[in-house]
């Protein structure tokens, strides 16, 4: 048993599942707003949660509730083979909990290259190494374990509403 945690998800590591909870953000968020309002930054970074600043303050510290909920129905959604996803096997409490299959931690040969998601993973993420930690290997196969991001695009359909 072992917890891994992502900038808005704590994941709790047991047996074959990994079980995601929101990452409570009280401090971090003001820490970072502070920041902005300094660069003067605010309106544009809330505005990538959404066009309104107020919900995207809101979307900002429900972005771990959000990422459950819109993984779950993705999931549901039945694109787990094609786009090679760990499927969410539950969700619990509106999406406080989801619980998906655990993979492995890839090791750092894996070749991501061929995986459906990955020049869309990189561009995300920034980079190949962010990139990387998004993924986990089930069996010999690896899979992409954080779907969540609304930038993934190719899942609006899927997810409905940001
Ligand atoms: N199904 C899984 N099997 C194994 N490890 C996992 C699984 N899901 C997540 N992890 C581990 O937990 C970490 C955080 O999970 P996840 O990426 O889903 O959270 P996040 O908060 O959405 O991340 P980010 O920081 O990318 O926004 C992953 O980088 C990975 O190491
Ligand atoms: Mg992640």
């Amino acid at each position: 048993m072992r917890f891994a945690y992502g900038a808005t998800r704590i994941v709790w590591l047991v047996g074959p599942y990994a079980i995601k909870v929101p990452r409570p953000r009280p401090i971090r968020p003001f820490v970072r707003l502070i920041q902005l309002l300094r660069n003067k930054q605010v309106g544009a970074q809330l505005r990538t949660y959404d066009e309104n600043r107020a919900l995207g303050a809101l979307k900002y510290l429900l972005a771990g509730l959000r990422a459950n909920r819109r993984e779950f129905r993705i999931s549901q959604g039945g694109l787990c083979s094609k786009y090679r996803l760990a499927p969410v096997i539950k969700q619990m409490a509106w999406g406080l909990i989801i619980v998906q299959e655990r993979g492995l931690p890839l090791d750092s040969k894996t070749d991501l290259s061929d995986h459906p998601l990955w020049l869309e993973m990189v561009a995300e993420a920034k980079g190949e190494d962010p990139a990387r930690k998004q993924f986990a290997l089930f069996g010999t196969r690896p899979l992409l374990v954080d779907y969540a991001n609304p930038e993934l695009s190719v899942f609006d359909q899927a997810a409905g509403s940001r």
